[in-house]
């Protein structure tokens, strides 16, 4: 998962590309580049580390020319080095690329075995070498990549641009995202609308298969079949691309503390006053299984659904991570519905399991953040989470506004298949517009769980329990802490500790067990006692009964505000992000682009 950006400008690009790759660099920031063609002559800069380190190097070393493309690099193939850092040039020939190309290793071979040397480790680099050798035989650029994208196995968005020529940038897409921006008599190339937004709000979306030979009067686009295509320009709502920390220390912070505001949204659009909602358009009464696949974070949002569309609907649901689902090729019912969850819209395993699942079942949906995105397009239906551009690589808004939509679905689909009254339907949903409330309550929290942050900072291992609807929140608990504080943890039903996990527990592992006051809490507080007599440190996160029944004894409790029993999950992320964001910042790493990690994981 990289980010691309490409600009045929009228005004000198480097600071406009980086600035670019700056909107980008959630996607990867292992390196990054740009290169240009000035009075047609090619030449780039590249940097290890975050993109600050190449505004360093253009500063000492600029860069001109009106033409130019930029990346910023999440390493799949190749250390994080200068040589592996895009663009990649062969001759005169530059090239940034998304994805992984699977035949690297024949196609390197074969122009090893005809005497080209490489300088990379990339599979990149192959590309733009193949490129120059078809040009080297006479081809012009677009015959070139005409020629030689056929031969490209596996996923990509590229962006080529040539010497001598400075008007002309030639792009590809299969199975990474690429958009085109269209100027007044410029024109530009990104990953996402989000890149581009500072420079245009006119977007065509190129489809899968597609390539495109852009100057700036505009842009000739090509299907897989190289026949030529006419793809719609849309306008995006530049605002809704906005990305500023409004004075917040990190995105993540911001992202956490708008969940109250973006959850209100999401309810307006969903249950609006008139009674209707963008959900009268699914009918769930005929579905007979609902299969719901995602992955990280989208797929615990999955798991807490499935207790509410069997809870509340009475409709067996199959829930799995979408890199299991689409190669173990489940039996699909043609009379069920596959839901789709994905914030970027983008993930490349989410996105196959919907290719995989699209003609095997009736209907396929997508919850989604971003509507203009692949998932979002290649759904009969996309339901948008309307959480607002989300930075920070740990995902935390995005959660609760998706488990936001699945309740609402879930409770619609308990009307459809008549399982909930018209009274006990409104009665959810006036519990529901209690949520925003209660999650302030526990955003005012936040002094306290720094408190408990920085002892948790200490710890090599962590296990979070919960169970029923909060076993998801504890898997959840666990991927937030561990993929920003780089410390171990685990999530458990609290019902399987003593199949084996209980043997980790000593007086150095903390136990975070997340237990509103609700039917299964005896039952998690027996745990609780087991993990005690073993001397365990537990700290209960409850509301004030779980707290003042069971918290005596416990190494630390946090007492959260009352909420309805089935939007507890929802509520008890909030406490499990604030405490994953105060360790982070206890343990000094780098809370939104933590190590290792992008925020969208377009390749397999
Ligand atoms: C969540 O904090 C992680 N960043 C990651 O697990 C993420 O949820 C996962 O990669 C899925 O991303 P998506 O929602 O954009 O598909």
């Amino acid at each position: 998962m990289c980010g691309i950006v490409g600009i045929l400008g009228n005004h000198q690009v480097a600071p406009l590309l980086v600035e670019g790759l700056k909107r980008l660099e959630y996607r990867g920031y292992d390196s990054a580049g740009i290169a240009t063609v000035n009075d047609g002559r090619l030449d780039r800069r590249r940097a290890v580390g975050k993109l600050a380190n190449l505004s360093d190097l253009l500063v000492h070393d600029p860069l001109a020319g009106r033409a130019g493309i930029g990346h910023t690099r999440w390493a799949t193939h190749g250390a994080a080095t200068v040589a592996n850092a895009h663009p990649h040039r062969a001759g005169n020939v530059v090239v940034v690329h998304n994805g992984i190309i699977e035949n690297f290793r024949d196609l390197r071979a074969e122009m090893v075995a005809a005497g080209h040397s490489f300088e990379s480790e990339t599979d990149t680099e192959t590309v733009v070498a193949l490129i120059q050798g078809e040009m080297a035989q006479g081809k012009t650029p677009t015959e070139s990549v005409e020629a030689v994208l056929p031969r490209l196995h596996g996923a990509f968005a590229l962006c080529f641009l040539f010497e001598g020529e400075d008007d002309l940038m030639i792009c590809a897409r299969k199975g990474s995202p690429l958009a085109i921006g269209h100027g007044d008599g410029e024109m530009f190339v990104g990953s996402d609308a989000i890149a581009l937004a500072p420079l245009t709000d006119r977007i065509t979306y190129l489809e899968e298969g597609d390539w495109a030979v852009i100057t700036r009067k505009g842009a000739q686009i090509f299907d897989a079949q190289n026949r030529r295509a006419n793809r719609a320009m849309t306008r995006i709502q530049v605002d809704a691309t906005r990305i500023e920390k409004a004075g917040y220390k990190h995105f993540m912070a911001k992202e956490i503390a708008e969940q109250p505001v973006v959850l209100a949204d999401a309810l307006k659009h969903y249950v609006a006053d008139d009674g209707n909602s963008a959900l009268q358009a699914l009918d769930f009464s005929g579905v007979d299984r609902l299969t719901l696949v995602a992955c990280g974070t989208a797929h615990y949002a999955c798991h807490v659904a499935k207790y509410w569309f069997e809870s509340l609907a009475g409709l067996p649901c199959d829930i799995d991570i979408a890199s299991e689902f689409r190669y173990r090729e489940p039996p699909l019912s043609d009379k069920g519905w596959a839901l789709f969850v994905s914030q970027s819209g983008e993930t490349a395993d989410t996105l196959a399991a919907l290719r995989y699942a699209r003609d095997k079942v009736a209907k396929v949906l997508s919850v989604v953040n971003v509507p203009t995105s692949s998932i979002a397009r290649e759904s009969d239906l996309a339901l948008p989470i309307l959480a607002g551009v989300e930075v920070g690589v740990a995902s935390t808004k995005a959660f609760t506004c998706q488990l936001a939509v699945l309740a609402l679905m879930a409770l619609k689909a308990g009307r459809d298949r008549g399982r909930l009254t018209a009274e006990e339907h409104a009665t959810h949903i006036a519990d529901f517009r209690l949520l925003p409330g209660l999650m302030n309550h526990a955003l005012s929290l936040a002094p306290e769980i720094e408190k408990l942050a920085e002892q948790l900072a200490e710890a090599q291992d962590v296990l979070f329990l919960g169970r029923g609807q909060m076993y998801p929140l504890a898997l959840e608990g666990a991927l937030k802490l561990k993929e920003i504080s780089y410390i171990h943890a685990e999530g458990y039903a609290s019902g399987e500790l003593k199949h084996g996990p209980i043997a980790l527990i000593d007086s150095r592992v903390p136990v975070i067990v997340l237990a509103p006051r609700d039917h299964l809490f005896e039952k998690t507080v027996s745990n609780m006692q087991e993990v005690m007599a073993r001397h365990g440190k537990v700290l209960l996160m409850s509301d004030a009964a779980g707290v003042t029944e069971a918290g005596a004894g416990c190494w630390r409790t946090l007492t959260l505000p009352k909420v309805p029993d089935v939007f507890a999950p929802i509520l008890y992320a909030i406490p499990a992000q604030l405490l994953a964001y105060h360790t982070a910042i206890a343990k000094g790493t780098d809370v939104d682009q933590p190590r290792n990690l992008a925020k969208s994981v377009t390749v397999e």
